[in-house]
């Protein structure tokens, strides 16, 4: 039986002694060799909108598909602590994001993601005061990016000022720990010395956080069209994958296109 209040503070208790360590799953033999390889923390992130449905982005991922990944994720991960993503539009107000982070709980999720900083203070307070340990995200924010476009956030002195103000709302909030995704380097460096929680990097520099975040698709190659720039892939399995079912289609005598 996972103890998550033990895990979490084993976390917390992880910071200046090593990285912390989380990475996305989405199903059940992702899970399964993460849990046995041994990671801090592990994301049912929405990423699965593109990296397992394909879409250009995360703007189009539900509940539903969240519940559905969330569940088999968990059949695999019976030692790690499991983050589910909150997907856009699920926390527009304190109350619809409480009742939709319990539906990750119910799933099977042991914590909760949701991005945004000041403005999402409530929905944070809301979901950690039910007692459902929270993942904070600030910083480039994917599920903006029809607004906003993908690109580093922090580089004008009031974006920097704006992004240490939201790091300061989701503490006030009780956030267990924060995900600074695609900031200025010196920025991430700057929030985790002036931060009380865990802070994890995402395309944000080495060593400026407490730890760093992964997707699963991006480290092992198994997403070949596109690969963000800050990732050095240690794998290449697309090519393996490849290999394999060509292999199989030629030993039947198939005719090749
Ligand atoms: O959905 C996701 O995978 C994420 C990470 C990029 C942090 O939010």
């Amino acid at each position: 039986m996972k103890d998550t209040q033990q895990l979490i503070a084993q976390i917390q208790n992880k910071r200046g002694q090593r990285p912390i360590a989380e990475i996305t799953a989405y199903d059940y033999p992702m899970a399964r060799m993460i849990d046995e390889a041994g990671f801090d923390l592990i994301l049912v992130g929405d990423s699965l909108g593109m990296v397992m449905m394909g879409h250009p982005d995360t703007t189009s991922v539900t509940m539903e598909h969240m519940e559905h990944h969330i569940r088999i994720v968990a059949n695999g991960a019976p030692n790690t602590l499991i983050i589910g993503d909150l997907p856009i539009n699920s926390y527009d107000s304190p109350e619809q994001a409480l009742s939709n982070a319990r539906r990750l709980i119910a799933a099977g999720a042991d914590a909760v993601k949701l991005e945004g900083g000041q403005s999402r203070e409530s929905a944070i307070r809301a979901i950690v005061e039910a007692g459902i340990p929270l993942q904070a995200h600030i910083g480039l924010l994917p599920q903006s990016v029809k607004g906003e476009g993908y690109r580093m956030k922090g580089k004008s002195e009031e974006e920097a000022q704006s992004i240490i103000k939201d790091m300061q709302a989701v503490v006030r909030a009780g956030a267990f720990s924060l995900v600074i995704e695609c900031t200025r380097h010196s920025l991430a460096a700057q929030i985790t010395a002036m931060c009380p929680i865990p802070t994890i990097g995402i395309g944000s520099g080495h060593g400026t956080c407490d730890g760093e975040v992964t997707v699963y698709h991006d480290i092992v190659g198994a997403f070949p069209w596109f690969v963000p720039s800050f990732v050095e892939p240690k794998a290449h399995i697309n090519k393996d994958i490849t290999r394999a079912i060509k292999s199989w289609r030629d030993e039947l005598q198939i005719p090749q296109p």
